[in-house]
């Protein structure tokens, strides 16, 4: 079995190394230009459209990462580049629900008990107690009720703060109120008091946090973006900001990646910014999983984690 790997970051032979111990039997090669030899299987976050173009005899692609945005973004650039036919498997987890859980709960704790606002009075040196939210009308809003969604708003539900969900398809989840589909996006949204997206990026999500959405939050709500730049109308939530109709936001994926040091982002206080960490690759449980994948592959069984491109997810 030949394995293809490719990863544009700096670690790829801690990648290999992990890989080959997880796959004793894979003839593991890191992808270079110029290489078309035949492989079975291949690895990658961001691969150039030449590593998979033409490849259709892999038996499946695996994405390094929970989002195939930037993979079906290639194949509309440039038609073939992914193979037809060949699976593209995405990360499921992997360690990234408890990261996400815990990023998003310290953003929704931190307005939810005005860190934020004492922070800045401490700037002032400025001892001003706060009237506390009200607890039960903190509704907080999770758009993606997948993997990761559900982890996050499940974890929020366990502090006793109302959660709602939104997803495609209708579910059905403990402690969490939900909602599918477009005719229940305002429903979803009506007077929530924070807005936490983690939507996969797809032609149906994208600009989906906009100043139609804001307006029917509650006043002075909160956004918290942890799934893709492109979800966020930029000058939208500026306007809502300057107009008090959103108080603050928490960020940590942008338009372009690293935020130009230009952007207006930078100069407002009430926008916090990370630098694309809520939820990490991890080296150990994502080569845990690909491994086991591949490993049912082989013995002709199905997976789990194959994106459905038609539906871009
Ligand atoms: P997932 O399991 O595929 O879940 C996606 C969820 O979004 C599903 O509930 C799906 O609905 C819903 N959805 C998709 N399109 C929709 C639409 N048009 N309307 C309503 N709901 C829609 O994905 P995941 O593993 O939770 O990851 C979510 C995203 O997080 C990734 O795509 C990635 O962009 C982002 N992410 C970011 C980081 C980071 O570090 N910032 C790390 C990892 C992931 P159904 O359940 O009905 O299918
Ligand atoms: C990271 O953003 C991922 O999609 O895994």
């Amino acid at each position: 079995m030949k394995v293809l790997f490719y990863q544009s970051s700096t670690d790829a032979a801690a990648w290999l190394h992990d890989l080959a111990r997880a796959l004793p039997a894979a003839e593991l090669r890191e992808w270079q230009p110029g290489d078309h030899a035949p492989a079975d299987f291949a690895i990658v976050w961001r691969p150039p459209a030449e590593m998979l173009a033409g490849r259709d005899s892999l038996r499946a692609i695996f994405n390094l990462g929970a989002g195939v945005d930037a993979m079906l973004a290639l194949e509309r650039e440039r038609p073939g580049t992914l193979p037809r036919n060949v699976p593209l498997i995405r990360l499921e987890d992997t360690g990234m629900g408890a990261q996400m859980a815990e990023y998003v709960t310290y953003a929704v704790l931190r307005y939810l008990r005005r860190f934020d606002e004492y922070q800045a009075q401490q700037s002032e040196r400025r001892w001003q107690v706060l009237k506390p939210h009200p607890r039960e009308r903190f509704t907080v809003g999770v758009l993606g009720l997948g993997v990761l969604g559900i982890r996050v708003a499940q974890t929020l539900a366990s502090f006793g703060l109302p959660v709602r969900g939104y997803s495609r398809s209708a579910k059905q989840i403990d402690g969490i109120t939900t909602f599918a589909g477009e005719a229940q996006f305002d429903a979803f949204l009506d007077g929530a008091s924070v807005l936490v997206n983690l939507l996969p990026r797809t032609p149906d999500t994208e600009g989906v946090l906009n100043a139609r959405s804001f307006a029917k939050l509650a006043r002075g709500a909160y956004l918290i973006n942890v799934a893709r730049g492109a979800h966020l109308v930029e000058a939208d939530l500026l306007d809502a900001l300057a107009s008090g109709q959103l108080s603050a936001a928490t960020l940590d994926v942008f338009h372009e990646e690293p935020l130009p040091a230009d952007h207006p982002f930078w100069r407002e206080p009430r926008i916090t910014i990370t630098p694309h960490v809520s939820a990490l690759t991890l080296r150990e449980e994502s080569v845990a999983q690909i491994a086991r994948k591949i490993d049912a592959l082989m013995r002709g069984e199905p997976v789990s984690g194959v994106v459905q491109l038609e539906r871009g997810y």
